[in-house]
């Protein structure tokens, strides 16, 4: 499973870089507000920090405008993947971009036969958000399973990028389900490495080391 960080903040993302576990970024309107930067000089910096996919999201709302706008992203870096949202408008733009050739990651999904008709579109990522489904009283895992099926049913090659994610259970549950990828908080991305059982088991093996008096170097 390809994981990427969810967040425009460039020090959370040289941080997370620097695990070396990380495939890319994603960034929306609301992460570039937060970061307090401009979205071109935002996406210009994480570019460089990350060769891997960075998702920058046009805000334009009519066909026109998210060409104009998708075009400029695309042109900041090779890496930029224009985030349209799942619109008719956005995903007429879709099509006009993926014949371009940019990569375009569809986001706010909210149902299968929405993310069906962005792979037809010629969506390179699928973004549905899980946990705005669950916060709405909808299992959003659901919502994983059912475009999986769907894509393999019909070979449509676009990747499912787990989005909205915000437990580690949700990582473990779209990794089981075959969710291509998944954007995620740093704090939950840190939250991955953790375990009781590994920590108790370490401070146990420290622990007897330590009695023997020996070192190993
Ligand atoms: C994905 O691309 C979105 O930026 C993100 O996952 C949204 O998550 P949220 O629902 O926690 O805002």
């Amino acid at each position: 499973m390809e994981l990427f960080i969810d967040s425009a903040d460039v020090g959370e993302l040289r941080e997370a870089m620097a695990s070396g576990l990380i495939d890319g970024v994603t960034t929306n309107p609301s992460l570039i507000a937060k970061s307090g930067r401009k979205m071109g000089e935002a996406i210009a910096e994480i570019c460089e920090i990350v060769p891997g996919p960075v998702s920058a999201e046009a805000v334009a709302t009519d066909v026109d405008g998210m060409l104009a706008e998708g075009r400029y992203l695309a042109g900041i870096a090779d890496n930029v993947v224009v985030k349209l949202p799942l619109t008719e408008n956005g995903l007429r733009a879709t099509r006009t971009l993926a014949d371009e050739g940019v990569k375009v990651n569809v986001t706010l999904c909210f149902s299968s036969v929405q993310a069906m008709l962005a792979a037809k579109a010629g969506a390179y990522f699928i973004s549905p958000f899980i946990g705005r489904l669950d916060d709405a009283g909808v299992t959003g895992m659901d919502l994983i399973s059912e475009i999986r099926q769907i894509y393999d049913n019909y070979h449509f090659e676009t990747k499912i990028l787990a989005a909205s994610i915000r437990t580690t259970a949700h990582v473990r549950d779209a990794a089981l389900i075959g969710a291509d990828c998944a954007t995620i908080p740093p704090k939950t991305f840190a939250a991955l490495y953790k375990h009781i059982l590994t920590d108790t088991g370490l401070e146990a093996f420290l622990k007897d080391w330590k009695s023997t008096g020996q070192s190993i170097l």
